[in-house]
């Protein structure tokens, strides 16, 4: 086969250290990338088949946007990865960037980072319903990411619109710090969490302040973030597992695990979109906390950052660990 024939592309997945939900609504938050990927192997091909099968209609949305978006035919998609689907690590943006990097390089179109990561936003916005671009802007740059931090924070990546929202997107330096990602084998997907928090927030304005309340810790977890200060940032991070609990977004899984890491680590919260999915920790003691994930009844992973954003593969490995978030 000509080489041209074939692109194998990946990108990483991400846990958002502080603001998810409240990022919905176009406040701060911050997400760093982590080394685990999700790897894509693309043809063009006369039908639309996904791992060997013709797809169904309605399905693979992720991939039926950035088909539709960028005026394609159709692909075989061959996806493997050993980000769990549906766990709050960011299986589907990772795969959405990658299929937008594969199609653009196959079909010889403009390859441009922000392009990718705005293919990648419309089709979680078209797959999930409201949205914001904090997962898509990670998995597309890598590395840590910020959204709408203060003036003179971080390099100005790209901003993203949609309704009465904007969204900043700067690359934050991250200093080196250990996460423990405990996952809790809950298949938690995002839309009908992020659905729940809106209509919460339409019937009772205590959930508006909540929101505004996780925007500001945000902030000085920002700060904390920029200082170096795992003590601070750790602290902000388990507030912001509280105020994510009183909006309704934890669970007990969730909250047995922070609860078990805490007295090992500087905080701990839910990352994603919470319902199930994963917690993390922010630590000196991995192993500690490991084992507490592992006693109460969570799958521990010691993550780490400062990892390379979507890229072109020479290779892919032949399986991934879980099923696909498609
Ligand atoms: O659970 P995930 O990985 O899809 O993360 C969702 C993050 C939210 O803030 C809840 C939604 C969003 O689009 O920002």
């Amino acid at each position: 086969m000509n080489e041209q024939d074939c692109v194998i592309t990946s990108a990483p997945g991400k846990m958002i250290v502080l603001g998810e939900h409240s990022v919905v609504y176009g406040k701060p938050a911050v997400a760093l990338a982590i080394d685990r990927r999700f790897y894509c192997r693309v043809q063009k091909s006369q039908d639309f088949i996904v791992n060997g099968h013709r797809a169904i209609a309605g399905s693979h949305p992720h991939i039926r946007s950035i088909i539709h978006d960028n005026k394609v035919g159709n692909i075989s998609v061959n996806a493997v990865t050993d980000i769990p689907a549906s766990s709050g690590l960011g299986s589907s943006a990772a795969l959405s960037s990658s299929i937008s990097l594969a199609i653009r390089k196959l079909f010889n179109k403009e390859i441009d980072e922000e392009e990718i990561a705005r293919d990648a936003f419309n089709a979680e916005w078209f797959a999930q319903g409201r949205a914001s671009p904090i997962d898509t802007s990670t998995c597309t740059h890598g590395k840590g990411i910020a959204i709408n931090n203060p003036e003179g924070m971080g390099r100005p990546l790209w901003e993203i619109n949609k309704g009465e929202n904007t969204w900043k997107v700067t690359d934050i330096d991250v200093p080196k710090m250990t996460f423990v990602v405990g996952y809790t084998g809950i298949h938690a997907p995002t839309g009908p969490i992020v659905e729940k928090v809106r209509k919460f927030k339409e019937r009772n304005g205590f959930a508006s302040d909540i929101i505004d309340e996780i925007g500001l810790i945000t902030l000085l977890g920002m700060n904390a973030i920029r200082r170096g200060d795992k003590e601070d940032l750790g602290d902000i991070m388990t507030r912001n597992h509280k105020l994510l609990s009183i909006l309704g977004v934890s669970c007990n899984e969730l909250n047995k695990l922070v609860n078990a890491v805490l007295p090992h680590s500087f905080g701990a919260k839910l990352t994603g979109s919470g319902g199930g999915g994963s917690m993390i920790a922010l630590t000196d003691e991995p192993d500690a906390v490991c084992e507490a994930i592992r006693l109460h009844g969570g799958i521990p992973m010691v993550v780490h950052t400062e990892t390379e954003g979507v890229r072109v593969e020479e290779t892919a490995p032949r399986t991934g660990a879980f099923p696909l978030p498609l």
